[in-house]
């Protein structure tokens, strides 16, 4: 029978290997806390369109360990309810709460540089993994994490008080911070915001750092790195590629409204410059989210098979429809916002900068607005009031 103590050598090993595992205190932690008992009811295994569920229940324990020390994100609740125990067979669902794969956790506790003494803020407790690590080396009360679902905040709660770590489990909507135990030292988010939340700012300590991932795409978005200045505001950049599932409280609705009258009547028609496949790749993705905040891109296929795309931004009442022409685009935009005249700005200003990648773009958030830019480039600066 396997020994769970072996595979979490295993485990902290291939993260070594990989780079990502640095510090003695975290591979100690990576070696000591069992991910398997914040798995429980079980996970879903990604099936390509359906999740299989597996229980450690209803599995060989070997085969259950193989699963928990894989180094995958384990899913573990689909459509903000659904746990594995709780259906016979694969189901189809969205994911809303996993255990994040070890390289990025793990990656992303390496990046706040955690000392000894510190307080942090977890937003996303999640299966409480993290959470577990963190504590490991900080002591249960120098951690606060913060779960926006209740009946999530209670597993994890419960797997964090069976693995000895009587934390600060707190259920609310992270994006408000938890200013009880403020102030902190560190603020790190796992889960995706649009933009990243003042509050979180405000309950940093001066010299102190706040990690999460913004975007509100379901690609092309990135981890931000601020530190937190003595005049209330922080500043830092975006230092690579990061995918998490969005912040419940700004999880972008499905394109809704009315856009008929205006879609019908574009207010204008152009040849596009820059082909709008380029949103397909993750920097122009990211790109487009600081050009135009608050536009989806919408992919679709036209009754004779040809490439149909939009971007809507119903906040703005704002559209650009993109059809395809040979190897050309056709752009017609509608609305107070030109949507597509604003993303193109900046693609272009992007390559002729030498298309610099993710980790180029600094940002700088005040209480009242975001400022992200790219060097000096006057059309790579970008300023998003906080309304
Ligand atoms: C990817 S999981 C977190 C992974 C976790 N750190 C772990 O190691 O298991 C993201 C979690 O964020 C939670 N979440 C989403 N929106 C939230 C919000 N506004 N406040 C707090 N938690 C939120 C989700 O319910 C989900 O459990």
């Amino acid at each position: 029978m396997t020994d769970p103590a072996s595979e979490r050598h295993r485990m902290a090993k291939a993260l070594v290997d990989e780079g990502v595992l640095k510090s003695p205190w975290l591979r100690a932690a990576v070696e000591t806390v069992s991910r398997e008992r914040f798995l429980h009811p079980g996970v879903f295994l990604d099936e390509g369109r359906t999740w299989r569920p597996v229980t450690a229940a209803g599995v060989d324990p070997d085969e259950w360990l193989k699963i928990a020390y894989s180094v995958d994100t384990l899913t573990t609740q689909l459509d903000g309810h659904l746990t594995a125990d709780q259906v016979g067979g694969p189901v189809a669902g969205v994911p809303t709460c996993s255990s994040t794969d070890p390289v990025t956790v793990v990656g992303m506790i390496e990046t706040l540089d955690l000392a000894t003494g510190h307080r942090v803020l977890e937003i996303g407790t999640g299966t409480g993994y993290s959470t577990a690590l963190m504590c490991h080396y900080l002591g249960e009360d120098n951690v606060a994490t913060v779960e926006v679902d209740a009946q999530v905040a209670a597993r994890a709660d419960a797997a964090l008080e069976a693995t000895g770590f009587s934390t600060w489990t707190v259920t609310g909507d992270g994006l408000l911070g938890h200013p009880y135990r403020a102030p902190y030292d560190r603020v790190i988010a796992t889960c995706a915001v649009r933009r990243i939340p003042y509050a979180w700012i405000r309950q940093t300590r001066p010299g102190g750092v706040v990690l999460g991932t913004v975007g509100s795409w379901p690609w092309g978005t990135g981890l931000a790195k601020l530190a937190v200045g003595d005049d209330g505001t922080a500043e830092g950049s975006v230092i690579g590629r990061s995918s998490f599932m969005q912040a419940r409280a700004q999880t972008v609705a499905p394109v809704a409204g009315d856009l008929a009258a205006r879609t019908a009547y574009a207010d204008s028609e152009r040849r596009a410059q820059v082909s709008p496949l380029a949103l397909e790749e993750w920097m122009p993705a990211f790109l487009a989210q600081l050009a135009a905040p608050g536009a989806q891109f919408v992919r679709a296929t036209g009754g004779d098979g040809s490439p149909l795309r939009y971007l809507f931004d119903p906040e703005k009442e704002s559209f650009a429809e993109f059809l395809a022409d040979g190897d050309s685009w056709t752009v017609r935009q509608g609305g107070p916002v030109g949507l597509w005249d604003a993303v193109e700005r900046a693609l272009v200003a992007w390559q002729d900068a030498g298309a610099p990648d993710i980790d180029s773009v600094r940002l700088h958030v005040t209480p009242v607005s975001h400022r992200y830019w790219i060097g000096q480039a006057p059309s790579l600066r970008w300023e998003h009031p906080i309304t």
